[in-house]
């Protein structure tokens, strides 16, 4: 099953506060780094009508066609690029889209891959354990699985999952093996930390792991972070949507660090690093779904907003700034 023929469509998450945290403007010009099922990307485009314009782009190329239906009414304001954000500087500077006034992050998965794509996701359905969001990717998970040691297997479940029973899943996943389904994997975890408690599928943080190491999930995010820091013009806002800690975390101390002009270590009486701030913090808080909008669409019970905006630094040692006509 691919995407394009799966069934409900992907609800966008905190649709209103990120169109607010972009302060998005008629004219201006706007890059969704994660453009998914095009929900983000088109409640931008109605808001920056007339003349606004939206550089989308993803790394699977079934939500590239599914955002190309999407956003098909919006003509030539829109470009859809079927890449990883981990390219977002040599992106823009092929497509000549910079500066922008905003940059989107609405990281993780979309329900159409999670529930429809036939990679094997979810341990809901049973699939084949792909996980990976483009198939330009040379690595699966099943690959993973089958050729890590017992120890490197741990280490991933352990650190990108938060995993307390990572021990007992690598050895059980290393006695199984070779594991082919999701279905098949998800009973090895339950087996493994000896069955079912509370609401949470104990398999939901291996899986996670496992997504997060196929697709190279936490060193894309950072990377991006830091190329459109100099993509944005002038007062140019970066929102990031984050749906577990480790990405969170990320973002927050990124935002964080970006803010402050010094960032040596505590306790350093003569600044050495030189580190001059680039962003302003546009709310000190992070973000979250009313129960509402929890109610009415589950999945955004776990979405944090983070968002800041491009400042002109305040000495000679800027960045290369770019401000925006
Ligand atoms: C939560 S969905 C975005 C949904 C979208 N905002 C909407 O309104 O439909 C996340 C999307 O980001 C894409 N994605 C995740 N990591 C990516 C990366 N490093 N580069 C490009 N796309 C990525 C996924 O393929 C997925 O389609």
């Amino acid at each position: 099953m691919n995407l394009t023929m799966s069934a409900p469509a992907h609800a966008p998450v905190l649709v209103k506060e990120t169109v607010e945290a972009l302060a998005v403007q008629q004219g201006g010009r706007y890059i969704d780094c994660t453009v998914g099922g095009g929900g983000h990307a088109a409640a931008i485009l109605d808001h920056s009508s007339p003349g606004g314009q939206l550089l989308g782009i993803d790394a699977d190329p079934e939500a590239i066609k599914i955002a190309q239906k999407r956003l098909e009414a919006y003509g030539g304001s829109v470009c859809l690029i079927n890449d990883n954000f981990v390219n977002l500087q040599a992106i823009c500077i092929k497509y000549d889209f910079l500066p922008v006034h905003g940059i989107l992050f609405d990281l993780g998965l979309s329900s159409l891959q999670l529930n429809g794509s036939g990679r094997g996701f979810s341990f809901r359905h049973d699939a084949p354990l792909d996980m990976r969001f483009s198939p330009s990717q040379k690595v699966a998970a099943a690959d993973i699985l089958d050729e890590l040691s017992e120890g490197e297997l741990n280490h991933i479940i352990k650190t990108y999952g938060e995993e307390g029973y990572s021990h007992q899943i690598a050895r059980r996943i290393v006695q199984e093996r070779p594991i082919k389904s999701s279905l098949q994997l998800a009973r090895i975890v339950e087996q493994a930390v000896g069955g079912r408690r509370g609401r949470i599928h104990p398999a939901t943080k291996t899986f996670q792991a496992l997504r997060i190491a196929v697709n190279n999930e936490l060193e894309h995010l950072e990377a991006a972070l830091n190329q459109a820091i100099n993509l944005l013009g002038f007062e140019g806002k970066l929102v990031v949507i984050s749906y577990h800690s480790l990405e969170d975390r990320i973002v927050k101390r990124f935002m964080r660090q970006e803010a402050k002009d010094c960032i040596c270590p505590p306790g350093t009486l003569t600044c050495v690093c030189g580190h001059i701030a680039s962003l302003r913090l546009i709310k000190k808080k992070v973000i979250t779904p009313s129960l509402e909008e929890v109610k009415l669409n589950p999945r955004s019970r776990s979405a944090k907003l983070r968002a800041a905006e491009r400042i002109i630094a305040s000495t000679e040692k800027t960045r290369d700034t770019i401000s925006v006509p």
